[in-house]
């Protein structure tokens, strides 16, 4: 069994779950969102969020995945048949399968995004970037968008990389790749914090990101939804990904570790596009933010290039904007190719390349929907790109984290689950909290925030 399913080496559980968590949440979503609602405040409850909400999910995924060694589907399947519910529990896992193929269907269209800026930044660095390239940028990135064809390509190519990785399964693949990229990433984004720390908007930036203020319901739920989006919880992937762990690892330390360094990573990537932010005059930034969720490549390449040492800077930043894509992609896929070899017991092969090609086909309306098609740029809220997302973080992953949290926390044996996060650990003494907060706090807050998007609050 083990043969066919792999497990991790010392550490690699921990790099593969940073390197799950760090992704385009860190880097792209979570400094637009912590602009667009004022700062400090947003990112004083998100903190709160990760560690009350998101801190016991993880938890709770890492010690289902760890103590059955199976996939979602068939973990829930296997705990819950003594439980009331029985095997309906397993929906929790398909419904987990599901999310992935969804959100890895458009998370790969803006990871392509970042190759395609790569090429573009190393033709600025190396040809010069005029001020004709910085006045044209909105509209270079929307006729890229609108390009059909060439977001197809980006989106396969992403696709392509990720699928090589997991062909290879969790040790030769997953974890040898995260084991080179992680320290790669966190070395460029620790330069560019140095870099930031010289540039005239910094102190500004750190006032922005540290000063606390009034804050409205409509940004606490979205901070509480992006806990949730950038720990990578609420669909499996941890499950998924505890089921490779030995026993000698101790998951309370890893899931601290985890959490940790994906809040450190998101605040840096703030810093450092802030400090580039706000290195331009207050008149310039209200003219140049037309949009906040493009800052990543219209605003930010423009004034990188305005930076000292900027055309060495702009193409290594988005190498590592690709670098944190990928790792997230593979945790996407190897959901579901975990659950194909475990419940249909396919090769890794066959189940790497059909997972793999049915996300590239799914992705495809949606990559059309950003101005190539206009019948696909209409369909539901916004075009299909935004209902996508919009169905999976809105819906999917709160639901699946709510049914973890309410299974873990209810309807397994405490001595199960008190058992699990002691092994390789040595006696928790915080397991009554996490159990609080597991039974209590998470079904609360998330029936909250579900609720809120009923009444129409969008996180998208
Ligand atoms: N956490 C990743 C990010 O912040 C995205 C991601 C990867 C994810 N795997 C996931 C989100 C599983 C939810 C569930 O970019």
């Amino acid at each position: 069994m083990s043969q066919t399913r792999g497990t991790f080496g010392r550490m690699g559980f921990i790099l593969a779950a940073a390197g799950s968590a760090v992704g385009l949440g860190n880097i792209w979503k979570f400094p637009y969102i912590t602009y667009d609602n004022g700062g400090g405040s947003f990112v004083l409850v998100y903190l709160v969020a990760v560690v009350v909400i998101g801190a016991p999910i993880m938890l709770a995924e890492t010690l289902i995945g760890r103590s059955t060694q199976l996939s979602p589907v068939e973990a829930f399947g296997e705990l819950g048949k003594n439980a009331i519910g029985g095997r309906a529990w397993s929906l929790i896992g398909w419904l987990g399968v599901l999310t992935g193929f969804v959100i890895l269907s458009y998370y790969a269209i803006i990871a392509g995004w970042t190759i395609y800026y790569i090429g573009q930044c190393l033709s600025w660095s190396f040809g010069g970037f005029s001020a004709d390239a910085a006045i044209g940028l909105d509209s270079s990135f929307g006729d890229f968008l609108a390009n059909g064809p060439l977001q197809i390509t980006f989106q396969a190519l992403f696709m392509a990389m990720t699928v090589g990785v997991v062909l290879f399964g969790v040790r030769a693949g997953i974890e040898r790749v995260t084991k080179v990229l992680m320290p790669v990433l966190v070395g460029l984004l620790l330069l560019l914090v140095v870099n930031s720390i010289w540039s005239p908007g910094f102190g500004e930036a750190m006032r922005f990101l540290f000063h606390v203020g009034p804050i409205g319901a409509g940004a606490i739920l979205e901070a509480v939804g992006h806990a949730f989006f950038t720990l990578s919880l609420g669909m499996g992937a941890m499950i998924t990904y505890g089921s490779y762990i030995g026993s000698k690892s101790s998951i309370p330390r890893s899931a601290a570790v985890v959490c940790l360094f994906d809040t450190l990573m998101g605040l840096a990537a703030c810093v450092v596009m802030y400090s580039i932010i706000f290195s331009v005059s207050e008149a310039e930034r209200l003219v140049t933010f037309s949009k906040s969720s493009t800052i990543l490549f219209t605003t930010l390449p423009r004034i990188f290039y305005e930076l000292p040492l900027g055309s060495v800077l702009a193409p290594l930043f988005y190498l590592l904007v690709g670098f944190a894509a990928l790792t997230s992609t593979i945790s996407l896929l190897e959901v579901v190719v975990a659950h194909f070899i475990d419940a249909r017991h396919w090769s890794r092969r066959k189940a790497t390349l059909v997972a793999g090609s049915a996300v590239f086909l799914l992705g495809i309306p949606a990559a059309l929907s950003l101005g190539a098609s206009p019948t696909m740029g209409s369909f539901g809220t916004g075009g299909v790109f935004n209902t996508l997302d919009y169905a999976a973080s809105n819906w999917m992953l709160p639901i699946g984290g709510l049914c973890i949290a309410i299974f873990t926390g209810w309807f397994l044996d405490s001595r199960i689950t008190r058992a699990e996060l002691e092994k390789g650990h040595g006696a928790f003494p915080l397991f009554g909290l996490w159990r609080f907060l597991l039974r209590v706090v998470c079904p609360l807050a998330i029936v909250w925030i579900i609720y809120a998007v009923v009444g129409g609050k969008s996180f998208a």
